[in-house]
């Protein structure tokens, strides 16, 4: 009895600190997409099923131990180990697998115009649009999509397996070097959501975070278009800082003399909520750590180090950045 009040005592501290997790930008059973639905009903109809198995199983166990052993015959023994040990699981299992299947379909349908491009870095996400006008759009860790519009993400990776995951979209999908997964999902509620990698892919796998923006139609077109122009080239001393310094070997900044290939397309910079792959809020101060310190933000990064720049030099690459509307 003591127990029993214990145990009950113990289950709010614990119902406090998980239910937060079922709910927020990166939680798949707040879902925000029709994908992202089917699957949580999945999950939740899944959980009922394995309650209802446990509790008639454990049910009848019980049952047959409090039993007299007398009072067995050689065949009632047999039916209950027939009814609780493979007719009432094979039953549940079966319904779950035949309800598994019927989403399939829905979840495999072919996505609408839009398609975006994902590729896994080591360790960032780079991300490709082809813009109303068919040139191609490029900026990283960061996707943004309409709601209400089925997309379509071909998702592939440059070095190593990475796992593309937007819990509160869709199910996860496999980035895997020379070869194009696709998938496909439907926003239907506007709003940012948080992506993350979910496989092990190095030192810094846990921080290969991204966000989806998800936004009215005209919103994103606007978006779009404006990602597809150029920036307009001034005579900033920290562009010329940039350029001078040889981060246009790895980045571009379409507008510049910077069209580098190996880092992040740096175009627009501004009016992204993060830097470093969805670690740092962008601000001029996680800018300026970053430019002097990559790998103390994020270890085993491609980006050389810094700091060995003058400090004022650092300070006006990193606010010519920030003014990359
Ligand atoms: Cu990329 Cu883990």
């Amino acid at each position: 009895m003591e127990f029993a009040t214990k145990s009950r005592q113990a289950l709010v501290p614990m119902a406090a600190v998980l239910l937060p997790s079922c709910s927020g930008v990166q939680s798949a059973l707040d879902p925000a997409g029709f994908e992202a639905t089917a699957l949580a009903h999945l999950f939740w109809v899944m959980l009922i099923g394995s309650a209802v198995i446990w509790v008639v199983v454990l049910g009848l166990a019980r049952y047959a131990a409090r039993r007299d052993r007398a009072s067995w015959s050689h065949r009632s023994a047999g039916r209950l180990i027939l009814w609780g040990g493979a007719v009432v699981p094979t039953t549940v299992l079966a319904a779950l697998l035949v309800y598994g299947l019927m989403l399939m379909p829905d979840l495999r349908a072919p996505g609408g115009p839009l398609h975006v491009h994902v590729e896994g870095e080591q360790f960032w996400w780079r991300v490709r649009y082809a813009a109303p006008d068919g040139t191609m759009v490029e900026t990283a860790n960061e996707i943004r999509l309409p709601v209400g519009q089925r997309v379509e993400l071909r998702i592939t990776a440059r070095d190593v397996i990475h796992s593309f995951w937007v819990p509160s979209l869709a199910g996860k999908m496999d980035a895997i070097p020379g070869r194009t997964n696709r998938l496909v999902l439907e926003p239907t509620e506007t709003g940012r959501f948080r992506g993350a990698c979910a496989e092990f892919c190095g030192a810094s796998h846990a921080l290969m975070a991204f966000t989806v923006e998800v936004m009215e139609p005209e919103a994103f077109t606007e978006w779009l278009t404006a990602q597809a122009q150029p920036v307009q080239a001034t005579a900033d001393p920290g562009q010329a800082a940039f350029l001078r310094h040889g981060c246009g070997a790895c980045h571009t900044v379409r507008g510049t003399a910077a069209a580098g290939r190996i880092g992040p397309d740096l175009t627009h910079l501004a009016r992204r909520p993060t830097i470093a792959a969805g670690i740092l809020e962008n601000t001029q101060e996680n800018r300026i750590t970053f430019i002097a310190q990559p790998r103390a933000v994020k270890p085993a990064a491609l980006m050389p180090e810094f700091g060995m720049l003058p400090q004022q030099e650092i300070a006006a690459i990193a606010t010519w950045l920030g003014g990359l509307r």
